[in-house]
Formats: C-alpha cells, structure tokens, sequence
C-alpha cells in the first residue's frame, strides 16, 4: 500500500513525450519519425537514419552531405584518450572498455560544454555518433595486441568501422560490400526502440543537467545486460553450449522449466507480442550474407532455424507470445562478419548511440523536462530507536 503507483519494470508507465519512435507490439510494427523500419532499412543509410532520428525528417542531398563531413570531422580522439584504454588489461570485456573510454570523454569536453546551451548539445551529439566507432574498434584492437587504426575520414560510416576493426598498419583493409550492407542494415535496425532500459537511462542521468557523454556511459552499462543488448552475445554462447541439433529438445525443456534460471536468448520482448519487425528483416538477410559468404552450411545458422521451428510451435512459446527478437539473429550475422562474439553489444552500442543522443537532445529540449524522480512503496520497519551496541 501507498500513495503512489506501483509498477515493476514500467510495464504501464509512460515516462515522456517523444516523436522520435512509435512501436505498435500489437501489431509488430516499428516506425523511425513515421518511417516504416521496412522501408529505411533497405532503401538508407545509416547516417540519413540518424540524421532523421536527431532532426526529425530525411535529408535533403546537400543535407546528407553536410551531415555526413560533418560526422566524419569528428572521428579522431583525442590521443589522451588510448592512455585509458591502455589501463584495461588485455583480456577486459569491450564494453567495458567502451563505458570506461566514452565516459571518459566527458572530461575531454567538459569546458566547452554547456547542457544549457542548444549548439553545445548538438556538437556533444556529433562527437559521439563519430567517436563512438573510433572507440569500440580501438578497444578490439587493444583486446587482441593490435594498434589502433585512426580513422578513414573519406569512408563512409560503417565501412570505415569495418576497415579501423581489420586492417593493420601492414595491410589495408576493404570491407567487402556485402559486408558494409549488412552492418549499415543491422545499425539501422539497432538505432532506435524508444524508451528501453538503456535509452531510459540515458533519459533519467541526463534529466539532472548531467554531461552527455558521461549519460551515454550509463546507457552502455544499461544496455551490457544479457535482458537487454547483452543478448546478441548471449545467443551466441547459447547456440555453442548446445552445440548440436540433436540437443535442442533438452534445451527447450530447460527454458521451460521454471526452476531452472535458463531462458531462450534472442527470445520474447516486453512489446512485441506478435512478432518483432526487425528480427523479420534481419532473417532474410541472415539468408543472404550468409549465401553471399558462401557460409550457407554454418551450423550455427541450422542450429538457430531449428530452435526457432521447435520454439514456435511449442506451447509454452506460444501462450507467451515468446518470439525470436532481433538479436535471435544479430550475432549470427556479425559472426559471418569476423567480428568476434565479445564485441556483439558493442556493435549493439555504436548503433543505439544514434538512438540515445536524439533521445537526450530532444529530453534537453522539452519545456516539460524536469529532473527524473521516481518514488516508491516502502515495506521496511516502522520507526525503532538507535540502542547501544551491547543492547542489540
Ligand atoms: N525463455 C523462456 N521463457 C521466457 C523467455 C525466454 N527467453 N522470455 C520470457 N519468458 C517467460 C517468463 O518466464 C514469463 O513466464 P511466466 O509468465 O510463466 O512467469 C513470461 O515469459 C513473461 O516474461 P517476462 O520476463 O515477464 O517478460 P518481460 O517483458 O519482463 O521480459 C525479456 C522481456 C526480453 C527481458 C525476456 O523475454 C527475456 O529475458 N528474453 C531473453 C533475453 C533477450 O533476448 N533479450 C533481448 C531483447 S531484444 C533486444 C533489446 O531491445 O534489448
């Protein structure tokens, strides 16, 4: 009992005004300013994608344009910055690399920074779309004894992440274009999802006038859970333990069994109750690069398919409404890449950030923001009075 509403999780708060993303979980649709997720992740790219999600319509060319040098001026770090990611030891998890290393920046920015002031957050926003790739790939190449490769300033956005993950100072690297579609595809579907636990964070630290960069850090610890961005790794992990397709019965029985912790990862979201639009997408894509890369017999790939077969008509899923998400797939795909399992939420990270700063941008904005405060029901002891320790 108490005076306020109690609602674990948020299940039926809503915490702000936005115009940024709409999501019908009824009916599985998922719209970025009004655009059908369908149609920009075929048809754009992903900088005329965040160009959207922080102005709120699609680029004109000399828009896009503009955009795009501007983004891409802002991908150097500062060369302070490797001194925190030599710190970490050769074997720390990137995402923790990439909190450590992005709120890190907020001291690098601190004096030309006002939240108050309108131009300031808008380069803040820049700084991190650019710098966010420059980071994840520097903290890979620490995690397997590289250095780091500065930025391409003349390639486009996913290519020049690709080509900062795999090139070394020997030999140059040309991301295929296979390759650079399907990760401007898979940030694009990353980009955004309204107020999910990381953007809700971002949302809460940035309510106090916080720095933005510091902000984004939260979002990146919020997003690391295996519940929420953390899943696409945890997929990954899931498919090796079961390692055959003969084991996926067991397994099935495991996720179902309710006092065992395992859970079907890639499975079930708090909206989407039909099916998730994304993961709609990213299936038939899994198909093409996976052709494309002539990886079509990947057994993890069958292994998925098989899962997802029995899943679906299982009624334990069924009565749930438990379908894959988006991230049923990701890995998979990022797999195919090269890139290694351990950086699935950091790609997850790069792609949301896009997300997060127009959420911060447009919060800042809000005449109506005030500072984030959610109260509580409290069950603890009623007032008792301090007795010396030799009468407890
Ligand atoms: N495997 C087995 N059972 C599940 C699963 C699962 N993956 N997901 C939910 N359930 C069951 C859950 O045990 C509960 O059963 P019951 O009603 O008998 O107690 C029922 O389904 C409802 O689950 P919930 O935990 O109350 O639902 P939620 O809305 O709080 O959680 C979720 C949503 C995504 C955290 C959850 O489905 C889950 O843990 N999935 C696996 C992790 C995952 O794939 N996360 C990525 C989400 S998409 C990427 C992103 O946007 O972050």
């Amino acid at each position: 009992a108490g005076f306020f509403t109690y609602d674990p999780g948020f299940m039926s708060t809503a915490s702000c005004n936005s115009n940024i993303t709409y999501i019908d979980g009824e009916q599985g649709i998922l719209l970025y300013r009004g655009y059908p997720i369908e149609q920009l992740a075929t048809k754009a790219s992903f900088l005329e994608v965040a160009y959207l999600l922080l102005y709120g319509d699609l680029p004109g060319e000399k828009e896009l344009v503009g955009f795009e040098r501007l983004i891409m001026r802002h991908t150097m770090l500062n060369e302070n910055l490797k001194n925190f990611l030599n710190g970490f030891h050769y074997d720390a998890h990137p995402m923790a690399m990439l909190m450590g290393v992005v709120g890190s920046l907020s001291a690098f920015y601190h004096d030309s920074l006002s939240v108050n002031d309108p131009r300031h957050r808008e380069i803040a926003a820049h700084r991190l779309i650019a710098k966010i790739p420059t980071i994840a790939a520097a903290a890979y190449k620490h995690s397997v004894g590289e250095p780091i490769i500065y930025p391409r300033n003349d390639l486009r956005y996913c290519a020049n992440f690709l080509r900062m993950m795999f090139a070394t100072p020997c030999e140059d690297y040309k991301p295929t274009l296979i390759a650079e579609k399907a990760m401007n595809l898979l940030f694009i579907l990353h980009a955004d999802h309204e107020q999910n636990a990381s953007t809700s964070t971002v949302r809460l630290a940035g309510s106090s006038g916080a720095n933005p960069f510091a902000c984004i850090a939260a979002g990146i610890a919020s997003l690391w859970g295996p519940a929420h961005g953390g899943a696409n790794e945890a997929v990954l992990d899931m498919l090796l333990e079961i390692g055959d397709v003969k084991n996926v019965p067991k397994y099935i029985e495991k996720a179902k069994d309710k006092d065992d912790p395992f859970r079907l990862m890639g499975f079930g979201h708090r909206v989407y109750k039909n099916y998730d639009p994304r993961a709609k997408i990213i299936r038939e894509v899994c198909y093409q690069v996976l052709d494309e890369l002539a990886d079509n017999d990947n057994p993890l790939f069958e292994l998925a398919m098989k899962l997802e077969e029995i899943a679906l008509n299982d009624e334990y899923f069924v009565e749930r409404k438990l379908y894959p998400n988006v991230d049923f797939y990701s890995g998979i795909i990022y797999q195919a890449l090269g890139i290694p399992r351990n950086m699935f939420t950091v790609m997850f990270a790069v792609a949301r950030t896009v997300g997060w700063v127009s959420h911060w941008m447009e919060m800042m904005d809000d005449p109506n923001n005030r500072i984030g405060r959610p109260r509580q029901i409290y069950r603890g002891p009623n007032q008792r009075d301090y007795l010396p320790i030799s009468k407890r």
